[in-house]
């Protein structure tokens, strides 16, 4: 994929839907699955496996890296039921949205220390200086630990983000699977520490030890999925407003429902545009015959524009109320869900009201190439 690609990806995912809503694409062996209806039906189907062995038939190199296997099995994300809805209730009640209200001015706080550091300045990254921190600092309130642990622990995300986009590379995986060493050695000394009001408490239990595995591989999972997510959404949130100046002025002047902004943000430009999936065994989908074994690239970011049944796709618009699948559909659906809705909501109007004249420098942006999801390297801006 060309540098094009990366920076606005869209186009190529409206060929792939005009194309067909299902199809078989034989360079990558996999079938693309873009449209609204077959995206929500294979998500939901359970004859459709999330299971690693199954997604890579056994094939990955993590094959090669113990510790490296181990952990992605230990995943719920990449778990079928009844072993993935054990672990996921374990954890459900610390992401329910009543807990997540009980942290919004904590969250407030995180948006407003950052902001604080940002004003003196005369040019700011929005994703470095702002929606990185701003992540990182949540999801410390949420798991209750040191920011810095956070933003190391993103860090060394990065080897296993890139692996997860590359699973038959052997040099990634090695990379991945030294960046888990590290991580179990970040999160291992936490354990015997942590408050009842961390989610990963009920994991680390009376003895961190007797469940250690369960414990770190869960820790390693949130914050794979937690952060360099929320940080993408608000980032390239902010971009899309600072590129459309009479937007970003009304979600400043406070005319646009923040939800409603962020709801919308979801849809046009998705953070997660992909998920992966296999069959279990054979399904009908849209008239296609998908046989047991095959594997699906399920394009989230695709649904999400739905070209095919709607007029302006293309176009941001605070006022619609449109629907979107940008945390996924069916058991699997984003367990951060209300947290990252929140981070983004308050984060987004916050630097509005903050810096209500902000002006972008387009020549800066850039985006982060062959990653798994969408993420915006750096784009300045001149806060006032
Ligand atoms: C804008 C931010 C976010 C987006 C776009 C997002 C997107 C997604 C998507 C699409 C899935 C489904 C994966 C699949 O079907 O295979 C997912 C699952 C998940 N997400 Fe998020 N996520 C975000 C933030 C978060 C946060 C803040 C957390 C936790 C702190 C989180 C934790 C999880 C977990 C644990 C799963 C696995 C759920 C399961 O397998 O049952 N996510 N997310």
């Amino acid at each position: 994929m060309g540098l094009s690609f990366w920076e606005d990806p869209y186009p190529v995912y409206k060929n792939f839907q005009k194309r067909s809503s299902v199809y078989w694409d034989d360079m990558l062996e996999v079938w693309v699955v873009t449209g609204r209806n077959a995206v929500n039906s294979v998500l939901r189907s359970p004859e459709v496996s999330s299971d690693w062995l199954r997604l890579n038939a056994g094939q990955s190199a993590a094959r090669d890296f113990p510790e490296l296997e181990r952990m992605l099995l230990g995943w719920f994300m990449l778990m079928d039921p009844p072993g993935h809805t054990r672990l996921r209730r374990t954890m459900q009640s610390f992401f329910a949205r009543t807990r997540v209200e009980s942290l919004a001015d904590a969250f407030r706080d995180v948006v407003a220390a950052q902001l604080e550091l940002l004003r003196p300045l005369d040019s700011v990254d929005v994703a470095n200086d702002f929606a990185t921190p701003v992540a990182s600092g949540v999801l410390a309130r949420v798991l209750d630990v040191p920011v810095d642990v956070i933003s190391t622990a993103a860090v060394h995300m990065g080897a296993i983000a890139s692996f997860l986009a590359f699973p038959h590379k052997r040099d990634f995986a090695a990379q991945a699977a030294d960046a888990v060493g590290r991580l179990d050695d970040l999160y291992r000394v936490l354990a015997p520490d942590l408050s009842p009001d961390s989610a990963l408490f009920p994991l680390a239990g009376d003895d961190p030890t007797a469940a250690e595995d369960t414990y770190l591989h869960t820790a390693h999972l949130l914050s794979f999925a937690g952060q360099e997510t929320t940080a993408g959404l608000i980032a390239t949130g902010l971009l899309h407003l600072l590129s459309a100046p009479d937007l970003y002025k009304e979600v400043a002047a406070g005319q646009a429902e923040p939800e409603a902004v962020v709801e919308e943000l979801l849809r046009f430009d998705t953070p997660v545009p992909q998920v992966p999936r296999v069959a279990v065994s054979d399904l009908t989908v849209d008239g296609h015959t998908i046989r047991a074994g095959d594997r699906m690239l399920v394009l989230l970011a695709a649904a999400n524009r739905d070209w095919q049944n709607s007029a302006d796709a293309d176009g941001l618009d605070f006022t619609g109320n449109r629907r979107h699948m940008a945390f996924g559909v069916g058991v699997h659906y984003c367990l951060g869900a209300p947290i990252a809705r929140r981070a983004a909501q308050t984060a987004i109007s916050q630097w509005t009201a903050a810096f209500p004249a902000a002006r972008l420098s387009p020549e800066t942006v850039r985006w982060a190439v062959g990653t798994g999801y969408r993420r915006l390297e750096s784009a300045l801006v001149r806060p006032s």
